[in-house]
């Protein structure tokens, strides 16, 4: 069988997702191709903390009602050092800036729901996507549905399919270079139905390792642990999980031990692929970047992507201009680089990263540096709040 559209999307996370929503706004049809299930998609556990630039294109793009009334407005964090607690007092530090409490699965229910509400096409469970012909004027997307071989013939395709997806994979060789560091360290994650410590987040570098304390709601915490790339999760009976968080945090609050609905261990890895066109594909979110997810940057990136390629190709179809789509590609690595740079500023800040030492003593001094400088802690917040697109 055969269909058309005019954008072809892969991937149903928040960056295709919200491609679809914005071009639908503009009257610009897609159709998403997703591989795995509708429950898959909208169960995975990831992001948390949205920075304002997201809220409001999430806003503008009609679906922000469900954020305004659940999310949690943040004005500040804490970061702890050893067990001494120092607030960001975000808001104070940025001229009233915050960033947004509200879950990833939520963001992504809610753009699912808003596009079938709409009669959107979203195909769940399309296996095998393969990209083709974009490197001229008639891309097509094949894949397979219920065990039959489909064609999707579109004019541009979307490839927002994450850092595992195939639209990376298939940018002609010596047409894209990638840009990696990956951290001899990971995030042992627990999702727990029992309040956080605090009302705020607050990251912690301790000498047992880097911990972090967030939360979905005032009823449920999301916390981290600093662990091995190949930790054991079979090692890591709730209770220990509980006595460990406690440790790090010491003894400035109490970690409330709960029934824990998901353990895992995130790697951590800083990349980016250049550049994220080729032809009429190009690359937004994950599939283009990763941030190790310290600071919490990886969503709102997809969000930024996403802005700069809706304004392409709105600009494309409604007065006919490649302008904005010829740059997407430099305009969205140069926020992507700078949240690059904090990602890694934030992660090797906070945790213990090994190594002869001298490392170590440096991160320390700058922790010591930035808890006590107006102006360092000034960057920082301009930072964590999300820099303007
Ligand atoms: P994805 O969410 O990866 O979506 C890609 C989609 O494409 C998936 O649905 C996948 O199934 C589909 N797909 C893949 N391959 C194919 C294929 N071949 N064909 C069809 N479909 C395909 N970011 C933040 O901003 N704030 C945070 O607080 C934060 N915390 C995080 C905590 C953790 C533990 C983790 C793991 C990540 C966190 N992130 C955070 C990062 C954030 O989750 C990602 O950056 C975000 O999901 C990227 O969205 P995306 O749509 O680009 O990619
Ligand atoms: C969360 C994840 C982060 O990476 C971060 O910096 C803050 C919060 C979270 O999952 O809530």
């Amino acid at each position: 069988m055969t269909m058309r559209t005019q954008v072809g999307i892969v991937g149903s996370g928040p960056s295709g997702l919200l491609l679809s929503q914005i071009l639908h706004k503009a009257g610009i049809e897609s159709v998403i191709l997703e591989r795995r299930s509708r429950d898959y998609v909208e169960g995975r556990i990831r992001a948390g903390v949205i920075e304002q630039g997201a809220v409001d294109l999430l806003t503008s793009a009609g679906v922000g009602e469900r954020m305004a009334s659940q999310g949690l407005v943040h004005e500040g964090f804490d970061i702890a050092l050893n067990g001494e607690r120092t607030r960001v007092d975000l808001a104070g530090l940025t001229g009233g800036k915050t960033v947004t409490v509200y879950g990833q699965t939520e963001i992504t229910k809610d753009l699912i729901n808003a596009r079938l509400d709409a009669g959107g096409t979203i195909i769940f469970e399309a296996g095998d996507v393969r990209p083709e012909g974009f490197e001229g004027a008639s891309p097509v997307l094949s894949f397979t549905q219920d065990g039959a071989r489909q064609e999707l013939h579109c004019d541009f395709i979307a490839g927002c399919d994450g850092y595992h997806g195939v639209c990376r994979a298939s940018f002609p060789d010596g047409e894209i270079r990638s840009f990696e560091r990956v951290y001899p360290f990971a995030w042992l994650g627990v999702l727990v139905e029992a309040p956080p410590p605090s009302h705020e987040l607050i990251y912690c570098r301790d000498t047992r390792g880097f911990a972090l304390f967030s939360m979905r709601s005032t009823e449920v915490s999301r916390s981290y642990l600093q662990c091995a790339p190949d930790e054991d999760l079979n090692e890591w009976p709730d209770d220990r999980v509980f006595e460990e968080l406690q440790r790090r945090l010491g003894d400035s609050a109490t970690v409330a031990a709960g029934n824990v609905l998901e353990k895992s261990v995130t790697p951590m890895r800083s990349f980016v692929a250049e550049p994220l066109r080729y032809g009429r594909l190009f690359l937004a979110g994950d599939a283009g970047h990763i941030v190790p997810p310290t600071g919490a940057k990886g969503l709102n990136l997809a969000a930024s992507d996403i802005y700069y390629l809706s304004n392409g190709l709105i600009d494309y179809y409604r007065n006919g201009n490649e302008g904005l789509l010829d740059t997407y590609s430099a305009t969205a690595l140069d926020r992507v680089w700078k949240a690059q740079r904090f990602s890694y500023y934030m992660t090797t800040l906070l945790h213990n990263t090994g190594g002869d030492g001298f490392d170590d003593k440096i991160k320390l001094a700058e922790l010591r540096y930035t808890l006590g400088s107006e102006s360092a802690l000034e960057s920082l917040a301009e930072n964590y709040v999300g820099l303007p697109y």
